[in-house]
């Protein structure tokens, strides 16, 4: 059979038509439409791919898809009308006149399903797939996208930007994630479209028949999960597309940022001020003015005669340093990296195979064609640059790649692992491949140390690589809340790590307007403070002793808060939940998380309810979901699915504890490198289900953890018979806590018992905690430890091997 140009029809709609031909493969069926061919391939119970091409065979997608399809039990079964392929998770029914498919549960629930008119189709080169809109069908991921939580009713486009100061509403931004949940009736599904052009979805936006994913060119390519829940769609989205490694615990801290401290007297000034004001503080990030005429591996001899000696100097002060890597080599004849690339063939090209050159921040510029393994590896090699003189981290910025103009010309050609393709599909992977390279890089040069990368573009996927932060955002309450719906909407996009600028971008953020904004940042995966050049000083000190005092406290409660931190990364990288954890992961189906009001709260490392707020608010809404919760600041115990109204003043965030969590704490350290006093915090706040926490410790630098050592201990908390089980230690690391104090919020205690023997606790705590029934306004400013007096304790021995605690 033959199929159907490409250009028989470019002014209208083709659909894909009616199969005419299928045949079972090794993992599904494949076949041919009347203008098509397809591929059903079954990954996993859960995860079905389908790939429609009017090509002669399928286009390779390189980049995002690291998973093979598993061999797993499947039903295909044939009737004259349709094909059904059955996992134990999924019945997928292919209609064949036309082609058009409805993915079921093994009930026979529809889950989703084709427009049955539309269901693929193309208009010219453009392939779109049409989807029913399911009753009251909420939409939520896509990445780094603006906007509401459910994304019903408008449209987004992926095609990575360079958007100075964007709006809140704006679209697009800096990173392309063409995946999103679905949910409707208890439901839940994901799809993944892997296409790298330029993509379109609409969720319903000027129509009521329809939603749909559209891309310039290429492929139709998706993938479809469907699971019990959200969270476990995002676990196979990871599964399919990767999950991050472990990051350097020094990334966990508070990082300061500028554009930018020069020259080295500065920042060994900022260094000292962080260790003389006593707020901690690991990272401190050079931006563009440390090179020469911004040229990449270069330091400005004048501003940075010596950075060896002076990164030296902010080691010994506990810092750690990050560079700023942009794209662009400046076309400068006696360059070295230029004069290598020219002759190397290292930089995308026109057709005719002349340089492509755009400006930058340095001028005119070549870039490197990070599509091609020789220039990622190159790149790693210059790296030694920074290597030599002790950089730890990598910020790639402008990697979209933004030049000015931004609109590059669409016919520059670019490698592509081989198959030589136009601006058109490589746009969208640029910055996703510089990263990757930046941290191939970073092993190359320290193959001992665990990379720490920053990225403003990627693509699926680069959670391998790279954490994210948000751009150029803007001093504005809206763009604080909006921040923290994009690191949200990251974290369901399988992109755990990612934060925002802290107090803005660009603008001058008020005193309240900082002070807010850091106490939300602490309860974000990645903490890093950056303003704009031209603008006032920024950093914690410099709005004046109030804000000062509340960024010290809640800087602070991030660093003891560490164990619980470091743990919840390492489950990250076991299951890809995200740390910051939007209400629609657990709560689903509950239509109150979605209201304007409450769609900004989000869950951190599983215990915590963070309600953001803007600074001016004194007084705000709080939805509690289903469940107890209690807040931090006095532990008063609250009980969920209801609305209440929490004081809010400028000192106290508005977050609250989910019952039976456990958090691990550690005392106050200046430093990630600090040791800590050895005594593992442990507070127990009571419930009434069965829940389990995971401590996890490692060296926190290395990759030694992947060869199991680490320290991991599972601890049990029964609520029912008000017993906690601490399962016996795994790994062979050895912990940097000698003992444990247990505190316990919530319970009335007479008594603990460990392993059977009777413990002593605080008799006067209880006493105190008897007393916490209202809230009980704290000085202004102060921030309990959370082991202040009014929580009883116990203390235990933390080698101790499998024990068993019960409270009375
Ligand atoms: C754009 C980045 O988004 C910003 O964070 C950085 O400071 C400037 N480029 C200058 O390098």
């Amino acid at each position: 059979m033959t199929l159907t140009s490409k250009k028989t029809k470019e002014n209208q709609n083709v659909n894909i038509g009616k199969v005419v031909f299928w045949e079972k493969s090794l993992y599904g069926i494949s076949g041919k439409t009347e203008t098509a061919s397809f591929s059903i391939k079954v990954y996993d119970h859960s995860v079905i791919r389908i790939q429609v091409s009017r090509d002669e065979s399928f286009s390779p997608n390189p980049y995002s898809v690291i998973a093979i399809p598993k061999r797993v039990e499947l039903e295909i079964i044939e009737n004259n009308k349709e094909i059904i392929i059955e996992t134990s998770k999924i019945h997928l029914k292919i209609r064949l006149n036309p082609f058009c498919l409805t993915f079921l549960t093994v009930d026979g629930q529809v889950i989703n399903q084709d427009d049955p008119s539309f269901s693929v189709s193309w208009l010219g080169t453009e392939v779109s797939n049409y989807k029913k809109i399911q009753e009251d069908e909420k939409f939520i991921g896509l990445g780094e996208k603006t906007g509401n939580l459910n994304r019903a009713g408008r449209a987004y486009t992926n095609w990575n930007t360079d958007y100075f100061a964007y709006g809140v509403n704006d679209d697009p931004l800096y990173m392309s994630i063409p995946f999103f949940i679905g949910l409707h009736n208890q439901l839940s599904y994901g799809i993944f479209f892997d296409n790298t052009h330029k993509t379109v979805f609409n969720f319903g936006a000027s129509n009521n028949r329809f939603i749909y994913y559209s891309a310039d060119d290429g492929d139709l390519d998706y993938y479809f999960f469907h699971d019990e829940n959200v969270g476990q769609i995002i676990t196979a989205y990871t599964e399919l597309t990767g999950k991050m490694d472990m990051p350097p615990l020094w990334s966990l801290g508070f990082q300061q940022c500028r554009y930018s401290y020069y020259p080295d007297s500065e920042v060994i000034t900022l260094a000292s001020t962080f260790r003389d004001k006593k707020i901690p503080a690991d990272v401190i990030y050079l931006d563009i003015h440390h090179m020469e005429k911004y040229k990449v591996f270069t330091f400005d001899e004048e501003k940075f005669p010596d950075p060896k000696a002076m990164i030296e100097r902010l080691r010994e002060k506990g810092f750690k340093v990050v560079v700023i890597m942009d794209p662009g080599i400046k076309t400068d004849k006696g360059y070295l990296p230029y004069d290598e690339g020219k002759e190397k063939e290292l930089f995308v090209t026109y057709p005719d195979g002349e340089i492509y050159e755009g400006q930058v921040w340095p001028g005119w510029c070549a870039f490197p064609d990070f599509t091609k393994a020789e220039v990622r590896n190159w790149w790693g090699e210059k790296m030694s640059f920074y290597k030599d003189a002790g950089v730890h981290g990598y910020w790639t910025d402008m990697n979209e790649p933004a030049s000015w103009g931004q609109f590059t010309p669409n016919l520059i050609n670019f490698h592509y692992e081989g198959e030589e393709v136009s601006h058109r599909k490589a746009r969208n992977v640029y910055g996703f491949q510089m990263a990757r390279s930046a941290m191939e890089g970073s092993l190359m040069q320290n193959p001992e140390e665990r990379p720490f990368v920053l990225t403003r573009s990627g693509y699926s996927g680069i959670q391998r690589y790279a954490a994210a932060w948000t751009g150029d955002n803007v001093s504005s309450e809206e763009h604080m809340l909006a921040g923290i719906r994009l690191i949200n909407s990251l974290g369901l996009s399988g992109i755990s790590f990612a934060g925002y600028d802290v107090g803005g971008f660009a603008g001058e953020a008020s005193k309240s307007l900082f002070a807010r904004w850091m106490s939300i940042a602490v309860f974000a995966p990645l903490l890093r403070a950056h303003s704009m050049i031209n603008s006032n000083d920024a950093e914690p000190w410099a709005f004046g002793e109030e804000v000062e005092e509340i960024s010290r406290n809640y800087i602070k409660l991030r660093y003891r808060l560490l164990p619980t931190i470091y743990a919840s990364f390492y489950k990250s990288t076991e299951t890809g939940l995200p740390l910051a954890r939007s209400l629609a992961v657990d709560y689903s189906h509950d239509n109150k998380i979605f209201e304007t009001l409450f769609q900004n709260q989000y869950i951190f490392c599983d215990s915590f309810l963070i309600a953001p707020v803007e600074s001016s608010k004194e007084i705000m809404k709080v939805y509690l979901p289903e469940g107890d919760w209690y807040y931090l600041f006095d532990s008063k115990l609250h009980h969920g699915n209801q609305v209440i109204y929490q004081d809010c003043p400028i000192n106290y965030l508005p977050v609250f504890i989910k019952a039976s969590s456990l958090i691990a704490m550690q005392s106050d350290v200046s430093h990630t490198g600090e040791q800590h006093d050895g005594v593992l915090r442990l507070h127990l706040y009571v419930g009434k289900n069965k829940t389990s926490y995971l401590h996890y410790e490692d060296d926190g630098h290395s990759m030694n953890y992947k060869n199991g050592q680490l320290l991991k201990r599972e601890i049990l908390w029964d609520g029912e018979n008000n017993r906690l089980e601490f399962l016996p230690i795994e790994g062979s690391f050895k912990s940097k806590f000698s003992s444990i104090k247990l505190y316990v919020h919530g319970k009335k205690i007479k008594s603990i018992k460990v392993d059977g023997k009777e413990r002593s606790i605080h008799k006067e705590n209880i006493a105190f905690l008897e007393k916490l029934t209202d809230f009980d306004p704290l000085p202004d400013n102060t921030l309990p430890y959370l082991e202040s007096k009014d929580v009883p304790y116990t203390v235990f021995d933390h080698f101790r091997n499998h024990f068993i605690i019960e409270m009375d």
